[in-house]
């Protein structure tokens, strides 16, 4: 009994250590005001070669020229699925504030990058225009 409680603290810690963290209901809540938008998609590909190629790769498929070796590895987002089971809300909130003690670096406003809204919603009109399987 003892073990099987202490097995599966193990198996949750790890599990959670490994999950990309969900964002919080008011991001969730968001719709990307820009969705399947010809211009933002035209800039969200600029923007995407220039911060986010070089890791999640041009075909969106995680295998950018940096992206070897990282541990978590980079998310693929042209695995079957991926992007469609994905909340525009929760792309966002991972691109502005990023993914805590992994390479996903935070690039909304006020970090280095500084990507207004508007960049980082035009980032994600690209990626699902042309990585969703
Ligand atoms: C240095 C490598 C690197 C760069 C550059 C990078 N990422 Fe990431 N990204 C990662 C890694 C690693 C993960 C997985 C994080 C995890 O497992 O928690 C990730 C995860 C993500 C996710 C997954 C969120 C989810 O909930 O499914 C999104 C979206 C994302 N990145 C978007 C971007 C965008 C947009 C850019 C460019 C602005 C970018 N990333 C630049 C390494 C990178």
């Amino acid at each position: 009994m003892k073990r099987t409680l202490i097995m599966s603290v193990v198996t949750l810690v790890s599990g959670v250590a490994l999950a990309i963290p969900d964002a919080p209901a008011d991001y969730l809540a968001k719709k990307n005001p820009v969705d399947g938008n010809k211009e933002a998609i035209a800039k969200g590909a600029k923007l995407y070669e220039k911060r986010c190629q070089k890791c999640h790769g041009e075909k969106g498929d995680g295998q950018g020229k940096s992206a070897k070796d990282l541990n978590p590895e980079v998310t693929a987002f042209n695995k079957p699925g991926y992007l469609k089971g994905r909340k525009d809300g929760q792309l966002y909130w991972i691109i502005e504030q990023g993914s805590p003690k992994t390479d996903m670096d935070s690039f909304g406003p006020g970090t280095n990058y500084n990507h207004s809204a508007d960049d980082i919603w035009a980032m994600i009109a690209y990626m699902r225009s042309k990585f969703t399987k």
